[in-house]
């Protein structure tokens, strides 16, 4: 597959997102993710939740091209299925590593340690997910969680975690009604 067939798939996986209520990352939030890609040059991304791979395709056009890994976790075996097929459809040979499992359950027996986290769902546990991969991380690190914004009102405990440990965070208004953590170390 060529780029220009890449954009074209993306774009129908969209617009099966739009009309099956699959909450991809927006546009500009896949462009967020590359950009990040490009400037931090990660070795080994962890995507905690796939669903269709929209956006983890998004991330494998960059990552592929620096010999990045993606490993990315999705426990709905429909959601994966339709993750599989994409697979074929557009060849990721070796890169992305998927793994149908309870995320909460899988992360602490990963042996890997990454330098990239993209974390986007369940907005009540991102706290919990966080806690999660604090040992699963290089020195040098990455971590984007999505939709912080508008759900807000979801993730108190995991602003007071951050203030409490006085943790210094980037609130990224990428969306028009919503935007991105950016932590960094
Ligand atoms: C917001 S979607 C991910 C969207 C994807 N990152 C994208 O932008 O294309 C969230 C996905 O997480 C999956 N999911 C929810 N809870 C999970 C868990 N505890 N473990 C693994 N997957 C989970 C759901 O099945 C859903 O497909």
């Amino acid at each position: 597959m060529n780029s220009r067939e890449i954009e074209e798939f993306l774009s129908e996986l969209k617009a099966y997102w739009i009309s099956n209520d699959i909450p991809n990352v927006t546009e500009k939030g896949a462009q967020f993710l590359k950009d990040m890609i490009k400037i931090k040059k990660p070795k080994n991304i962890l995507e905690i939740w796939t669903a269709n791979w929209y956006s983890t395709i998004q991330m494998w056009i960059v990552a592929q091209k620096i010999w990045t890994k993606i490993t990315t976790i999705e426990f709905s075996p429909l959601s994966r299925k339709q993750a599989l097929n994409n697979f074929k459809t557009v060849w990721f040979d070796n890169f992305i590593n998927s793994l149908e499992w309870n995320a909460l359950d899988i992360i602490p027996t990963l042996e890997e340690k990454y330098d990239f986290i993209f974390i986007d769902w369940m907005k009540k546990r991102y706290l919990d997910f966080l806690n999660l991969i604090w040992d699963k991380t290089e020195s040098w690190w990455v971590i984007i969680l999505d939709d912080v914004i508008k759900f807000k009102h979801k993730m108190e405990n995991f602003y007071e975690f951050l203030k409490e440990k006085n943790i210094k965070y980037n609130l990224l208004p990428i969306d028009e009604d919503d935007g991105v953590i950016l932590l960094v170390r």
